[in-house]
């Protein structure tokens, strides 16, 4: 049996002293989270400063070595970001490994950084810090969405294309209230993230293996200089549980979904068949064997890109759901979901604010469009309605009359007056402000409604509402 290295050779694993073998190499590479943990040495540093500074303040560390924790990590932050420091799988994770840099730059002052701490309660906080930036980025990315969906709405608000349900013409609506529907959408899940990061931002340090510690640590004094808001406190809870992950990557599935479904209207839109909209070039992809072909690659990938992100959540609700109190080597399994949503979504957001500036629209094909689809039927039912006629029975005399224009292959407002009589005598020459396509989008004329000038309103309420920081 071979013996377990010594620490002074510098391989040892940093609990080798209780074993008589070291891992085999595959078992190393197994538990080994290193290939994609080093993505928290900055908030790892952040944390450790932090820790370190409330050791010295209870006089648990001494002046000196703090100063040397604060040189060293300095030194050893300028080498990481210049992509200098060798990653060691030998050393597990980052936590291990910059804990061992640090000690080979500075010597016992680095080893006594880990006083009062557990990488439990390490890889808590450098989880929860990482996720409470990339949420902060997130809002940003939602925010600049929010803004071109905006600012595309404001040049159609008079623009009419058919609304549907069931994929088929229903009512006339304007292109402009269309896309504020998705802007709503996308103010839940600000509403959502913010609420998230509220959550998120809470300090699990201090709670060590799951315990808690024996030296008189100062939590909030942590928790200050780290910006926390707040203090997780239950320890056995604040090393456990990644239920702020969790809600996180709901939160981004919605996102993603809310795009995943936009994704699919340009898809719909942008095809030949369709041609309300066109994407910019840049966003498009050929075809290596059909040159006319000119593909929405970016949406399709939009949507594709939502299967991962919501497998993400599955995999960690999975994760979590039949762990015991506290710590299990579990939780590790929780970054790379956490890593790649981010990433996903971040990439997702900066990639659509962009699309959007790119679409051109097609008034005249959205206009044919909704010609098609008898649109304004619900509005002469109304019209009927307005005569005195119950809601019922203007409906069945309204779809005997769908049904003969369809016949002869015209729209409502191509049937003559003495036509549209035969079906009730109450109609008059006035008819045809309803049948006509802006006077059906005019009389939706409340809040919420897709008239023009409701459109423009809320337009205005949604710029204010992005400037706030209230969406
Ligand atoms: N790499 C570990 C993780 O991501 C750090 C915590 C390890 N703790 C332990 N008791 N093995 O969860």
């Amino acid at each position: 049996m071979s013996t377990p290295s010594t620490p002074s050779d510098g391989t040892a694993a940093a609990w080798s002293g209780r074993f008589s073998e070291p891992v085999s190499e595959i078992v190393k590479r197994y538990t080994a989270s290193i290939p994609f943990d080093y993505r928290l040495a900055e908030f790892d540093i952040q944390g450790s400063l932090a820790h370190a500074a409330m050791l010295h303040h209870v006089g648990v560390l001494s002046k000196d070595d703090l100063a040397a924790i604060q040189r060293g990590m300095a030194e050893l932050q300028t080498e990481i970001r210049a992509g200098q420091l060798a990653w060691s799988l030998d050393k597990e994770d980052v936590h291990l490994n910059i804990e061992a840099a640090l000690t080979a730059k500075i010597g016992d002052a680095g080893k006594r950084l880990h006083t009062g701490r557990s990488r439990n309660d390490q890889v808590a906080t450098d989880i929860r810090l990482y996720l409470r930036d990339a949420i902060d980025r997130i809002l940003a990315g939602l925010k600049a969405c929010q803004t071109s969906l905006v600012d595309l709405a404001e040049q159609h608000t008079d623009t009419v294309m058919p609304g549907f349900t069931h994929l088929q013409v229903a009512q006339p609506v304007t292109f402009g209230h269309h896309l504020m529907a998705y802007f709503e959408m996308l103010a839940r899940d600000v509403e959502r993230m913010a609420d998230c990061h509220g959550r998120v931002n809470r300090l699990p340090l201090g709670a060590a293996a799951l315990a808690g510690t024996s030296f008189p640590i100062d939590r909030a004094f942590v928790a200050r200089e780290l910006g926390f808001a707040g203090i997780c406190e239950n320890s056995l809870d604040a090393v456990s549980d990644r239920d702020f992950a969790i809600e996180f990557t709901a939160a981004a599935a919605l996102v993603m979904t809310h795009l995943s479904r936009l994704s699919e209207e340009l898809i719909l839109w942008m095809s030949p068949r369709v041609g309300f909209i066109d994407l910019a070039d840049r966003f498009c992809t050929g075809s290596s064997i059909m040159p006319q072909k000119k593909n929405p690659d970016v949406p399709e990938l939009v949507r594709g890109k939502t299967g991962r992100v919501n497998g993400h959540l599955v995999a960690l609700l999975t994760l979590m759901k039949g762990q015991p109190l506290a710590y299990n080597k579990d939780n590790q399994e929780d970054k790379e979901p956490l890593f790649d949503t981010v990433d996903t979504l971040t990439d997702t957001l900066a990639i659509y604010a962009d699309m959007l500036r790119g679409v051109t629209v097609k008034p005249e094909a959205m206009r044919a469009a909704v010609m098609q689809g008898f649109a304004t039927a619900t509005d002469l039912a109304d019209y009927l309605v307005k005569k005195g006629v119950p809601f019922r029975d203007a409906h069945e005399v309204v779809a005997r009359a769908v049904r003969a224009a369809d016949t002869s292959g015209r729209d409502l407002a191509d049937l003559a007056l003495a036509e549209l009589q035969a079906f009730s005598p109450l109609i008059t020459d006035d008819v045809y402000d309803v049948l006509t396509l802006e006077g059906s989008l005019a009389a939706r004329d409340h809040l919420g409604g897709t008239a023009p000038a409701q459109v423009r309103a809320a337009i205005a309420r949604a710029r204010k509402r992005i400037q706030a920081g209230s969406v």
